[in-house]
């Protein structure tokens, strides 16, 4: 006779006994039900839009239970995100925000907090590039690039700060780049701007993570590395384009680009509970780039 044990409903832990065998073997499911989701009545801000990274990253945050707050300075993105998640039964909230903008930053997180009554977790994955021959980048293309990808990780942080403090929770995830974490010949040329931001996040990582640590808040960051056609290359032709991902799949160890999902389930770990007891980290999740070993 074999016999069925519901060990726990939280760890999916069931055991089967065999009673005429004496022999118990402990199986640890991989499948979901009942309320064990991983980011269970969290709510979540992401900051940035359109198709790329953050729309496959809200959605996994819903469907592991999280209340999201699409949060990109284009509308009409904000409303596309909104209306599609609520399409398919998820709770969404859409707010225009430029993350360089300390007074919308505020009432961003005023509304969610007024709207859900709490805000655990940000991700700041709003991003710009403005790639320039090195003669050519001026002033303006450098400061509009380190504003928005450098200081408006600060603000954003800034800003929520009060609120995950006041809980004694959260959980801070920052978006750099391998761009910022190395260099390689034939990539990333012209990212003089781009690669100093995403180099400077991954500090002010470690810093507002001894910052907040106290506080219970969590403050870690990845690092992508190539994700395929992203609307980050828009601006290479069909051809140049191939070029550069095959140059690029050659310089991992996986030999290959990197899909959303992967860059998705990464922060996803890292905003759940299963991440704990880590803070101050660069997760690079980036196939294994031999530039950078
Ligand atoms: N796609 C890649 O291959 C790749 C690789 C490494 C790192 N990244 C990083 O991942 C993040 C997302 O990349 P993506 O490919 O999804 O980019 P994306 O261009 O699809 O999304 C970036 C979003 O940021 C929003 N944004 C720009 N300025 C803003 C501002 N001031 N305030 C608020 N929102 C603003 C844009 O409207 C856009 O929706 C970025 O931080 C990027 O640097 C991407």
């Amino acid at each position: 006779m074999l016999i069925l044990r519901w060990k726990s409903h939280t760890t999916r832990h069931v055991q089967l006994f065999s009673a005429n065998m004496g022999r118990q073997l402990d199986i640890h499911l991989h499948t979901k039900w009942g309320n064990e989701m991983r980011l269970q009545d969290r709510v979540a801000i992401v900051t940035g839009s359109g198709s790329g990274i953050r729309k496959t990253m809200v959605k996994r945050f819903t469907e592991e239970g999280a209340s999201v707050v699409i949060a990109d300075i284009n509308q009409e993105a904000v409303d596309t995100v909104v209306r599609e998640l609520k399409e398919a039964g998820r709770t969404a909230l859409g707010f225009k925000v430029d993350v360089t903008n300390r007074s919308e930053l505020k009432e961003l997180m005023k509304t969610t907090a007024s709207k859900f009554g709490r805000i655990d977790i940000l991700v700041n994955n709003a991003g710009v590039t403005r790639n320039r021959p090195f003669q050519t980048m001026n002033g303006e293309d450098w400061d509009f690039v380190l504003r928005v990808d450098l200081k408006g990780v600060f603000y954003c942080v800034q800003a929520v700060a009060e609120y995950m403090i006041n809980q004694r929770y959260g959980k801070i995830v920052n978006i750099s780049s391998t761009l910022g974490t190395g260099t390689t010949p034939g990539v990333g040329s012209g990212t003089y701007n781009y690669a100093a931001a995403k180099a400077g996040v991954i500090q002010l990582t470690k810093t507002l993570a001894r910052e907040l640590g106290p506080h219970g808040i969590n403050v870690n960051c990845v690092a992508p590395g190539n994700v395929g056609k992203s609307t980050f290359h828009s601006t290479r032709t069909p051809q140049e384009m191939e070029k550069h991902l095959a140059l690029r799949r050659s310089l991992t160890v996986l030999n290959r680009t990197g899909t959303l999902e992967e860059i998705a389930n990464a922060v996803l770990f890292l905003v759940s509970d299963e991440s704990s007891f880590i803070s101050g980290q660069l997760l690079c999740v980036d196939g294994g780039r031999t530039d950078r070993m």
